[in-house]
């Protein structure tokens, strides 16, 4: 989408919160018939960091936008647009931006949640850049926020190893100058796959009861194989689609920063584009698949340990259930 008026929007600030507890390949070993060498050798994870029971997603949420709002130099009063992207919201309603309006002490501004999974953060952004044009909002938190302990069967193998908790947050602002900052975004979803990754149980399908929580249908549910198959293709392809759109080679990209799900994936990704993995941030390693929270949690390590500069090409992607996929290039101020 090209930018009315010769306007663009720019990533302003980063942060995020990661919970301190950490659960180890060794600790879930000792819960699940796994271990250590397994989860590393298919997935990569070593660590993923678990919410505390009375620590909710906009608590996270809230933390990492405050580390954000310090990054950008503006005040939560700066803000006119508030998005965040989750799947495991405080309440079905009110939506999770909401409490995290309330936690930040922000003004009445607009609120709301997008649910996209794992594809969600990119989703929220290019929402937030959308009415940023249309509608001149000059500031917008964009936050991924999930407490996916809180939605994973700790007697399933072949999910609980994969997920963990945390948040990631950006804030957005609109400059008057073109051709900066988010410079091409692309959403996708294929509905008829919605069985292979989801949360059968809880929602309109199937509200909750007893039997529904003895049958773990709260929780998440994936055929993994399938998942990781579509995984590769649309990763690939939106990475592959959007660097044509805007005009740009692989070469070009100066750090890739993948959904973190699993090394494989992410390996398949890099091989596709012929790009080094060195030029790939990676942190899945220490955090597991957070998720809408997986980007934003990614971008502000590798801003803050220096792997980004102004004028840096950076190329964001991710799939998650649905199944969605989203990518954006971003031209770093
Ligand atoms: C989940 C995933 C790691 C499984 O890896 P895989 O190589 O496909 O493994 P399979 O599912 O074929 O399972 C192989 C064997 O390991 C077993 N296994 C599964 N989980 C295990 C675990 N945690 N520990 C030990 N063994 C396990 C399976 O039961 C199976 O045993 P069997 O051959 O006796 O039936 C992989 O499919 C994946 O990453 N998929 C994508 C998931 C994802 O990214 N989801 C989030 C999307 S946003």
């Amino acid at each position: 989408m090209s930018a009315p008026n010769g306007k663009s929007v720019v990533v302003s600030g980063v942060g995020s919160y990661t919970p301190p507890r950490v659960l180890t390949n060794d600790d879930l070993s000792k819960m699940v018939e796994t271990s250590d060498e397994w989860i590393r050798t298919r997935t990569g994870i070593r660590e993923r960091r678990i919410a505390a029971p009375d620590e909710t997603t906009s608590d996270m949420a809230a933390k990492a936008a405050a580390e954000a709002l310090a990054d950008s130099g503006l005040k939560a009063a700066d803000i006119d647009l508030l998005i965040v992207g989750t799947v495991t919201p405080d309440m079905p309603f009110p939506n999770t931006a909401c409490f995290v309006q309330q936690k930040l002490g922000m003004g009445k501004v607009p609120a709301f949640d997008v649910e996209a999974a794992c594809s969600g953060f990119i989703y929220t952004m290019e929402i937030a850049r959308s009415l940023m044009l249309t509608n001149g909002y000059r500031h917008a938190l964009v936050i991924g926020a999930e407490k996916l302990s809180s939605i994973t069967n700790w007697q399933d193998r072949t999910t609980c190893v994969l997920f963990g908790d945390g948040a990631g947050a950006t804030v957005l602002s609109l400059v008057d100058e073109p051709g900066v900052g988010i410079l091409q975004s692309l959403m996708g979803a294929d509905g008829t796959e919605t069985g292979i990754l989801c949360v059968p149980g809880g929602g309109s399908a199937s509200p909750s009861t007893v039997e529904t929580i003895e049958r773990s249908m709260h929780t998440i549910h994936m055929q993994g194989n399938q998942v990781f198959k579509i995984a590769v293709r649309v990763m690939c392809q939106s990475a592959v689609e959007i660097l044509g759109k805007a005009g740009y080679k692989a070469e070009d990209v100066s750090i890739v920063i993948p959904h973190q799900a699993n090394n494989r994936i992410i390996e398949a990704l890099a091989q596709r584009l012929g790009i080094g993995m060195d030029r790939f941030k990676i942190n899945l390693d220490r955090y597991g698949n957070t998720s809408a929270a997986s980007i934003p949690i990614a971008l502000d390590e590798a801003h803050r340990n220096g792997r980004i500069h102004p004028g840096d090409l950076v190329l964001l992607v991710a799939f998650g259930g649905g199944l969605t996929w989203a990518a954006s290039l971003v031209k770093w101020q």
